[in-house]
């Protein structure tokens, strides 16, 4: 009967299936790519600090966040909104931009919420293959009919830590029609070495219809805090404070965030962590002759060739969580989140046994 009530496009949806949270002190969780370090002690502060005014509605727009970050950033306050994490940002571009039937260009194989946000608003899902484990562009600009309202790209890609250039960007951005947005999921862009990644503050600035998404659950160390943002013309920023909810961000995100950003001292230590992290766990895999991507994130793929849930199990049992791809379409595959010096060595050597 109840099931009569639900939205025919509701009923397939799966539920999302986060990364273990240890319950057991001494376990080390290396699933959801958090940052290692915990959170940013100048937003600890921030928070405490803000805790005192919590009977009071926080800014429905983020503002002072906001002109914090367009500081920060180089652009106008417009063209920032904020969002209950960056994922609660995607809802707000459903909601403001899709109709049922648009199609939605996505990703095979990547992090699920823009199949899940394509779903939720009955749009239609175009997937594009991944080529050889990395965001194939040029597959992307194949997929584009007339009907393509959104495409969604992930710069670094979640779970293969890949990233494409600013040339690969450009070529797609040419093949893309002026109707249709293209999101690009920034996430991780934190943590990236290379220096060619596109600037899509630039596409923002020169009036396309770019949007590129940004969180502090990552690089800040305030996943638990939700808070994230996007970035794009103040004419596709202005629609989505209609529909997003009045307060979607709390008062402790918007002073936590505030202070986070200028908190050089942890960001640096975390940025620093990550890059020698990555090059002790290349030469750990290299010894293991395990086949791995090289990441530009703060997270590891590796495709062990054999049952990634089994492994999951076997490495649970020795206290360290992972991610077993299965939910990405990677079933003998796991991705690993950069800890600390301590935290890798555990993980390599409960790999060593497994
Ligand atoms: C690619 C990507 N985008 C967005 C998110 C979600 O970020 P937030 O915590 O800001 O909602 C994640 C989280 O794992 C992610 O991997």
């Amino acid at each position: 009967m109840d099931d009569e009530l639900i939205r025919p496009a509701v009923k397939g949806i799966p539920e999302y299936i986060p990364g273990k949270t240890p319950k057991e002190p001494g376990v080390v969780k290396l699933a959801s790519n958090e940052n290692p370090f915990g959170p940013s002690p100048k937003a600890l502060e921030a928070i405490a600090k803000e805790a005192k005014n919590l009977q009071i509605y926080p800014d429905q727009k983020s503002l002072l966040l906001r002109e914090a970050l367009a500081k920060k950033l180089n652009v106008s306050g417009d063209c920032i909104i904020c969002g209950n994490g960056s994922d609660d940002i995607m809802q707000i571009l459903g909601s403001t931009y899709l109709n049922p039937g648009d199609e939605v260009i996505v990703s095979k194989n990547t992090f699920s919420l823009y199949e899940l946000v394509t779903r939720i608003f009955d749009g239609k899902l175009v997937l594009v293959n991944l080529k050889d484990n990395e965001l194939d562009l040029a597959g992307f600009a194949t997929a584009i009919t007339p009907k393509t309202k959104m495409i969604f790209l992930t710069n670094p890609n979640n779970p293969t830590g890949t990233v494409f250039s600013a040339a690969e960007f450009d070529a797609l951005m040419k093949k893309v029609p002026d109707n249709a947005l293209v999101v690009v999921d920034e996430a991780y862009i934190e943590f990236a070495e290379r220096k060619d990644l596109p600037d899509t503050i630039k596409y923002v600035k020169e009036g396309r219809n770019v949007v590129a998404l940004r969180t502090f659950s990552k690089f800040y160390g305030l996943a638990g805090l939700r808070i994230g943002y996007g970035i794009a013309k103040a004419e596709l920023i202005k629609p989505m404070f209609r529909t997003k909810m009045p307060f979607n961000v709390n008062r402790l995100a918007q002073a936590g965030a505030i202070a986070a950003l200028d908190d050089k001292e942890f960001t640096e230590k975390t940025y620093k962590n990550n890059v020698e992290g990555k090059k002790y766990l290349y030469a750990e895999l290299d010894k293991l002759g395990l086949e791995y991507k090289k990441t530009e994130a703060n997270f590891i793929f590796i495709n062990l060739k054999k049952s990634a849930d089994e492994c999951f199990i076997t490495m649970m049992k020795q206290g360290v969580i992972i991610r077993p791809l299965t939910s990405f379409g990677f079933s003998q595959a796991i991705r690993v989140s950069v800890g600390t010096k301590e935290q890798n060595e555990k993980f390599i050597s409960a790999l060593l046994k497994l």
